[in-house]
């Protein structure tokens, strides 16, 4: 395998291209927005600095990575002599099944479709192609650059022959990668998101603050995050959108989303990239500031 496409150029695709591209693989990524993609490409180049000035990689790394990848904004082309297609789009069951029947028309037989997806069913997904046996889910995490664990979700009809070579490829790019069955939330999303969701009630049912949460799972179990500061970070429309998913997938009470969380996502309150949630931020600074919302 050794030409890569990724479709989307938000955090999480812009994540992988970097990732791929810095291993030496010809990256194609796509989205419908060519200012999507300039973005995606400054901040590639702005972590790959970081990087550079951490002495983690060498200047000349980082110019080899950002020749490695080239733009798009149409699909057909670039995914034309893909081995591996992986997809980042926004995470919308329809949009989701839209492309894959696309790709399944546009790619070679043996390419391999993989999603980045962080709930949607893999089997549904494979079930818009005519080749369930070559899709698979490759769930990075947020900041791709820096997590080490790649996700490996197996569909209903995933071979072992591609689960395999995606275990391989994900050792290749220097990630760690884990198997999974695909059931709702697979297993990092079934776990973390009823963690942020009790920690949402416990803050609704007032047993303490905002900080006093976080401070008891950094300093307490050693998390590198608050689950209401991750919260923020993944966003808490992601958050949300993973609830119903486990809710719907197990139809237990144990998965009903905290109303606080509906309430705050109804008004637009989705954490980092709406600028406030539990914190608010301001780009440039890492203090992290209390909302005033949840100020005592
Ligand atoms: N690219 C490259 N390097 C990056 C980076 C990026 N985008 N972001 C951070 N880094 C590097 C920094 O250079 C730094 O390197 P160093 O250790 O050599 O100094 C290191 O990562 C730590 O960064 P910072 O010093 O800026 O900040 P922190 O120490 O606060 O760490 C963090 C930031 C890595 C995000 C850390 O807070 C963390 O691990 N948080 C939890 C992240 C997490 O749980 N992610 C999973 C979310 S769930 C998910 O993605 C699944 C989805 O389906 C919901």
């Amino acid at each position: 395998m050794k030409n890569i496409s990724v479709i989307g150029a938000g955090t999480m695709g812009n994540g992988i291209a970097h990732v791929f591209a810095m291993n030496d693989y010809p990256v194609n990524l796509i989205d419908v927005s060519p200012s999507a993609l300039d973005k995606a490409l400054a901040t590639i180049d702005k972590n790959l600095s970081r990087m550079v000035s951490k002495e983690k990689i060498t200047e000349e790394v980082k110019t080899k990575s950002l020749a490695n990848i080239q733009l798009h904004t149409t699909l057909p082309d670039a995914v034309r002599n893909a081995d591996l297609v992986i997809e980042a789009a926004t995470e919308n069951e329809s949009l989701k099944l839209t492309i894959f029947k696309e790709l399944d028309e546009s790619c070679q037989e043996s390419t391999i479709l993989a999603t980045n997806t962080s709930s949607i069913s893999i089997t549904k997904i494979a079930g818009a192609t005519s080749r369930p046996d070559k899709v698979i889910g490759m769930h990075f995490m947020n900041p791709v650059p820096v997590m080490k664990l790649v996700e490996v979700i197996r569909g209903y009809g995933t071979s072992d022959k591609v689960t395999a070579d995606i275990m391989d490829l994900s050792k290749n790019i220097n990630k760690i990668p884990v198997e999974v069955n695909d059931y709702p939330g697979f297993v990092s999303n079934r776990i973390l998101m009823p963690m942020i969701n009790e920690a949402i009630y416990s803050l609704y049912e007032n047993v303490a603050g905002v900080e006093e949460i976080d401070t008891v799972m950094k300093l307490g179990m050693a998390h590198p995050m608050g689950p209401l500061q991750l919260a923020d970070f993944v966003g808490l429309d992601v958050c949300l959108s993973i609830m119903y998913v486990l809710q719907n997938g197990f139809g237990d009470t144990k998965y009903r989303p905290c109303p606080l969380l509906i309430n705050m996502v109804n008004a637009g309150y989705l954490g980092v990239k709406s600028g406030e949630g539990f914190y608010k931020y301001s780009s440039g600074s890492k203090e992290l500031v209390l909302s005033d919302r949840f100020k005592k």
